[in-house]
């Protein structure tokens, strides 16, 4: 979820349609914005568990604000502990390409001109195989079938290229797509977030992910960006790593819960 969308002092909701299509339940969403302050946070998100008609709320807070989970649990709702996001930053200065090293291992940065068939095969490609059985907030959740979080992986993917061909990074090794990042502005045109990232499995364990995140770092600066943001669940330890190796620091956690309707 993007950091800009977390922001604010209120608790708001919101109703989701893809996702109930895609996983047949009706589905909305609840965010305690990262301004918000106990104790009037924890009443409203009481309220809201309670008010709202969906079947699941999928119900993000920041976690700092440590009684929110007691006040989930006090509403009349099933709540189940899906993940905790952790947001990590990085000056645009720090994200500098590496030209020897991608010549010397036959790699390339590419940001498409064009949301066409070559480019949404390459981003499926990728996607498909970095994010299978991926652990995710909807994989907590047994009523959710997982292979659907996939196709939703992709979905979100496919959007982003046809909203924005510059919204997407692929990187190729020779002439095959290895590795793809997408990309939204936020923070008032000063943040370049990264919203999905990854590499196909039999690429992984070589130091290329750094050439991906250069890439990035490149649009940053044509887009006048100073930071470039990105998350991810905090289980997530190999890719923090290698945010840590390319100069990130952590800033901030997000807790996420599914807040079940009980049957009648
Ligand atoms: C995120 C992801 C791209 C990281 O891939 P990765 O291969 O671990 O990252 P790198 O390309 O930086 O490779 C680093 C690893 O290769 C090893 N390595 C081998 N040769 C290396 C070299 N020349 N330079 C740097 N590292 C090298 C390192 O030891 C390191 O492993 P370690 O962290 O266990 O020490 C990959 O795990 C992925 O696609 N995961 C699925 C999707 C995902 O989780 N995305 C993030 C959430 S959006």
């Amino acid at each position: 979820m993007s950091w800009d969308a977390l922001q604010g002092a209120t608790v708001t909701r919101s109703g989701s349609a893809v996702e109930s299509d895609r996983f047949g339940l009706t589905i909305g969403r609840v965010v305690v914005g990262d301004q918000c302050q106990e104790p009037e946070a924890a009443r409203a998100l009481t309220a809201a568990l309670d008010d709202a008609p969906e079947e699941l709320l999928v119900v993000r807070w920041p976690t700092r604000l440590v009684t929110l989970g007691a006040a989930a649990a006090a509403s009349s709702r099933a709540v189940i502990p899906a993940d905790v996001l952790v947001y990590w930053e990085v000056p645009t200065s720090t994200l500098q390409p590496d030209p020897a090293a991608l010549a010397s291992d036959e790699l390339r940065v590419e940001v498409p001109s064009a949301a066409d068939d070559a480019s949404r095969a390459a981003l499926d490609l990728v996607v498909r195989d970095s994010f299978a059985g991926y652990g995710n907030h909807y994989t907590a959740n047994p009523r959710l079938d997982r292979d659907l979080a996939l196709t939703g992986y992709l979905d979100w993917a496919g959007r982003a290229l046809d909203d924005n061909p510059q919204d997407v990074v692929l990187l190729h090794h020779r002439d095959q797509p290895i590795g793809v990042a997408t990309l939204t502005t936020g923070g008032d045109g000063q943040d370049l977030e990264i919203l999905l990232a990854g590499l196909t499995g039999s690429t992984q364990g070589q130091g290329w992910y750094r050439h991906l995140l250069a890439g990035v770092g490149e649009q940053a600066r044509a887009r006048g960006c100073s930071r470039v943001i990105i998350s991810t669940q905090v289980h997530n330890i190999r890719v923090q790593r290698a945010w840590a190796r390319s100069g990130f620091r952590p800033f901030g956690a997000v807790t996420t819960v599914h807040a079940m309707r009980r049957p009648d």
